[in-house]
């Protein structure tokens, strides 16, 4: 049995979701996985960015079907667009007809956290949103649940995003607000919980 091979893809315009996406790699570190990060590429003109006043991406590698199929696990960082899914997304997704065609995701595992402005934005529809893609591809969702955070999940006396679905924040609508320290703490629980759930299956 070896250690599963484990992909933290996301897309983040603003940078909140990829604090979550390190926080999530931090806690599968504890369970001895070291996942690699990735950014679905972005396809907005660079002009239209600028008007959005996106700061300059990261370093990371962008992701592509064939990379992502070399991977046992994904973790999914999706920030929400409208109570869904954002345009990047869907478009990485919208590239992998071959892996549909062949099944070269099917079995897979993958969990998802997500970022919106606000308390009612959208948090639980972009994660239900995300399902469809999941279920045509035979992956497998693997929830956060109660678990292994049930004290912050049930502790409603502090703002934050998140629920058993998975990690998540709010960014504020002009984006000021950063993860809080509660849901850094969340998401590296919700990497650690993914991670001890997927060793459980022989890879
Ligand atoms: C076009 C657009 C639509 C958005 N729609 C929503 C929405 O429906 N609900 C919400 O709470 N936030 C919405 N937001 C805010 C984003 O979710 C927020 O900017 C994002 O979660 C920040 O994550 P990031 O810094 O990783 O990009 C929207 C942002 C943009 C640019």
């Amino acid at each position: 049995m070896s250690t599963p091979k484990v992909a933290i893809v996301f897309y983040s315009m603003y940078g909140h979701i990829q604090k979550l996406a390190e926080a999530e790699q931090a806690g599968l570190k504890k369970v001895g996985i070291n996942a690699d990060l990735f950014q679905v590429p972005e396809t907005l003109p660079e002009e239209v960015l600028t008007k959005m006043h996106a700061p300059p991406k990261s370093t990371y590698p962008t992701i592509d079907p064939a990379t992502l199929e070399t991977y046992d696990a994904f973790l999914l960082g999706i920030p929400t667009r409208y109570g869904s899914f954002p345009a990047q997304w869907k478009a990485f997704w919208d590239a992998t007809g071959k892996q549909w065609a062949t099944g070269g995701f099917w079995g897979k595992y993958a969990g998802l956290f997500v970022s919106s402005a606000g308390l009612g934005g959208g948090q639980e529809s972009t994660s239900i949103a995300a399902m469809s893609t999941l279920a045509h591809h035979g992956i497998i969702y693997v929830p956060l649940g109660y678990k292994p955070a049930f004290p912050i999940l049930t502790n409603v006396s502090e703002v934050r995003g998140g629920s058993p679905w998975g990690a998540g924040t709010f960014a504020a609508s002009d984006g000021s607000r950063q993860p809080s320290a509660l849901e850094i703490e969340l998401a590296t629980i919700h990497g650690e919980s993914f991670g001890t759930a997927i060793k459980k299956v022989a890879f």
